[in-house]
């Protein structure tokens, strides 16, 4: 891998390996982890799957009350880890600052969802204690009691949808005796991408 051989966009470049990790079976090649921080800056990392991914950057939709979506509002920075082993071992990171997803994208996927996925997305305000799991369960029964109509389950304000912009994506493969290949993309002010090689 060399600067020549990858494109000039690294958006693009994540779209052609996540198409070539899910050619060669690798199982979830959209499951990412996403690290963010709270105002005063203790780390939090969990795996989302990645819904939307174009020029704009890369986007997951989540509740927007849960741990995540509290470190978001209060510091809107994100850095995103992908990770496959088929066809070869790489990784991209990306980092850069986070904003919300339009309304109408948030309403577009959530129209995508399962009815059952849409039951369980109301009835659990993510990362809130609850006391056991029947509870949860009878509130997606009584969901399902309240609201048989599919068109009745709305999407939660709190539910929605997380764009990262990303200034900075670094690609790495493997390579014999560790002498891995790392290729950072830094945006640069007229929108191009500059990408230098880092030692590995
Ligand atoms: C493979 C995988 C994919 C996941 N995808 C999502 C997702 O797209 N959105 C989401 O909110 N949680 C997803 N989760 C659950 C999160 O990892 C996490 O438990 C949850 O979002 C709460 O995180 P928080 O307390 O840091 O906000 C996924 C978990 C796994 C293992």
């Amino acid at each position: 891998m060399d600067e020549n051989s990858v494109a000039a966009d690294p958006i693009v470049q994540l779209g052609a390996w996540l198409e070539e990790a899910r050619t060669a079976g690798q199982p979830l090649p959209e499951a990412m982890t996403v690290a963010t921080a709270s105002a005063d800056g203790e780390p939090a990392a969990r795996m989302v799957l990645l819904r939307g991914l174009d020029h704009r950057g890369v986007v997951f939709f989540t509740d927007r009350s849960s741990a995540k979506g509290r470190d978001l509002s209060e510091n809107p920075k994100a850095a995103v880890v992908f990770h496959w082993l088929v066809p070869r071992h790489r990784q991209v990171r990306l980092m850069g600052p986070v904003e919300t997803v339009s309304d109408a994208e948030s309403d577009a996927y959530w129209a995508s969802r399962p009815v059952g996925a849409r039951r369980s997305a109301i009835a659990s305000h993510q990362s809130e204690v609850i006391p056991d799991r029947k509870s949860l369960e009878e509130q997606v029964s009584e969901l399902a009691r309240t609201f048989p109509a599919e068109a009745d389950l709305q999407r939660p304000v709190r539910w929605g949808g997380y764009r990262i912009v990303p200034h900075t994506v670094e690609l790495w493969e493997e390579q014999p005796d560790r002498l891995h290949d790392r290729l950072r993309y830094r945006r640069r002010g007229d929108g191009h991408w500059l990408i230098e090689r880092l030692a590995p």
